[in-house]
C-alpha cells in the first residue's frame, strides 16, 4: 500500500476545530496536531466507502468524538448495527462486539480494527460450557451475557446487556420460570439476583477490569473529597455496587451524569468513560480512580484508518452457529 503523508494541513485543523474544542483539556495542542490528520483521513474514507463506525463508550477521546458515527453502550451498538444502511461496519471495541454486529449483519462487511481485542469474560466460557450447564440443569433457560463468543450465543436461550440484564430475567420470570441460568458474569448475576425473586444460577466469569475495585477505594475517596457521587457498573463486585449511589450500564452512567450534573463525580469503571463524561460534561469534576481495559486500549487511530484501507481484519462466523446465536440476540432486543 502507498504510503501516506498524515500532516496537519489548514484543512486538517478547519475540519477537526470543533472537535478539538470538545477535547483541548485532553490533549495538549502538539499531541492533537498528530492525531488530527487521522480523525480527518479516517472521517472522509468511511463517507467515501459508505462505512459506518461504531464505537463503544470505552474508546478513547479522540476515536470516541472524532471518528465515532455511533457511540454507546453494548446494548444500543448492537441496536444501531441491526438497523445501519451502511456496506461496511468498522467496530471500535472488543471482538464480541464486532461479532455481535456481524450476527445482525450478516451480509454486511464487518471490520475489527485489532481481532486481539478480546475480553476476560468471553474469554472464561466456551459453547461445550453452555451444552454441559443445559444438560446438568435441563429446562432452565440461560441468559448469557452479550459479552461472549456467537459460539457461546449460539448455544443459550436469550442474550442480555449491562442495560437490560434485569428486564431479560423478569420478562423470564413472567414467563413462568422461578429460575435461570446467567453466564458468564458472576458479578452480573449476583447484582441482578439481588434485585429480583427469579432465583440465579451463575457461571464465574468475571471482568479483569471491574474486578478490580473494591469498596475501601469508594471510602478512601469519599474522604478525600465532599460530595462526591459515585457510579458503579454491574460488573463490579456487589459490595462495590453496595457502597455506591448508583449502579447501571455505560450509557444509563452517562444519562446519569448528564441529567444530574452532580459537583463531583467518580466513575467505577474503564478510564476512558470518565474521560469521554468529563470531555461532554465541563461542568462536572471527574475524579479518579478507574481501570484501564487492555482489549479495549488496542484500537487507535492508526489501526481504525488501515482497517478502511484494507477494508480488514474482517469478522467472519459459521453460518449455522450465526443463524443460532442472533435467535438469542434478537429475542434479547425484542424483550429489551
Ligand atoms: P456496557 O457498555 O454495555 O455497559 O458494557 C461494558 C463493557 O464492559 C463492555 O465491554
Ligand atoms: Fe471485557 Fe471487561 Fe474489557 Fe469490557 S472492560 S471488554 S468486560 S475485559
Amino acid at each position: 500500500m502507498e504510503t501516506q503523508r498524515l500532516d496537519y494541513t489548514q484543512e486538517v485543523a478547519a475540519a477537526t476545530e470543533a472537535v478539538y474544542q470538545t477535547l483541548s483539556r485532553h490533549y495538549a495542542m502538539d499531541h492533537w496536531k498528530s492525531l488530527a490528520p487521522y480523525v480527518y483521513e479516517i472521517n472522509r474514507l468511511k463517507k467515501e466507502k459508505n462505512a459506518v463506525i461504531l464505537a463503544h463508550n470505552y474508546m478513547t477521546p479522540d476515536i470516541f468524538f472524532g471518528v465515532g458515527d455511533i457511540v454507546g453502550d453494548s446494548l444500543k451498538l448492537a441496536q444501531e448495527a441491526a438497523k445501519t444502511s451502511a456496506n461496511m461496519i468498522i467496530q471500535c471495541g472488543v471482538h464480541f462486539m464486532a461479532e455481535t454486529s456481524k450476527i445482525l449483519c450478516p451480509e454486511k462487511k464487518v471490520i475489527i480494527p485489532d481481532v486481539l481485542a478480546g475480553c476476560s469474560l468471553s474469554e472464561s466460557i466456551t459453547g461445550a460450557d453452555v451444552r454441559a450447564l443445559k444438560e446438568k440443569y435441563p429446562g432452565i433457560p440461560v441468559v448469557t451475557y452479550v459479552n461472549t463468543s456467537a459460539d457461546v450465543k449460539a448455544e443459550s436461550d436469550v442474550c442480555c446487556t449491562s442495560s437490560n440484564a434485569l428486564k431479560i430475567v423478569n420478562a423470564l420470570g413472567k414467563l413462568g420460570h422461578d429460575t435461570v441460568i446467567m453466564t458468564p458474569d458472576k458479578f452480573l448475576a449476583q447484582n441482578v439476583a439481588a434485585q429480583t425473586d427469579v432465583k440465579i444460577i451463575y457461571w464465574e466469569g468475571t471482568c479483569m477490569v471491574h474486578e478490580r475495585f473494591t469498596p475501601q477505594d469508594i471510602r478512601d475517596m469519599r474522604q478525600r473529597y465532599d460530595n462526591i457521587v459515585v457510579l458503579a457498573h454491574p460488573e463490579c463486585p456487589p459490595d462495590v455496587i453496595a457502597e455506591s449511589d448508583y449502579s447501571g450500564s455505560t450509557a444509563q452512567m452517562d444519562v446519569f451524569i448528564k441529567e444530574k450534573q452532580p459537583g463531583r463525580a467518580m466513575l467505577m469503571t474503564e478510564c476512558s468513560m470518565s474521560d469521554n463524561i468529563a470531555a461532554a460534561n465541563p461542568k462536572v469534576e471527574m475524579i479518579g480512580t478507574c481501570q484501564m481495559c487492555p482489549h479495549m486500549k488496542r484500537i487507535t487511530l492508526p489501526k481504525i484508518l488501515k482497517a478502511l484501507q484494507t477494508e480488514g481484519p474482517e469478522v467472519t462466523i459459521d453460518p449455522e452457529i450465526s443463524a443460532r446465536a442472533k435467535k438469542s440476540v434478537l429475542r434479547m432486543l425484542e424483550l429489551s
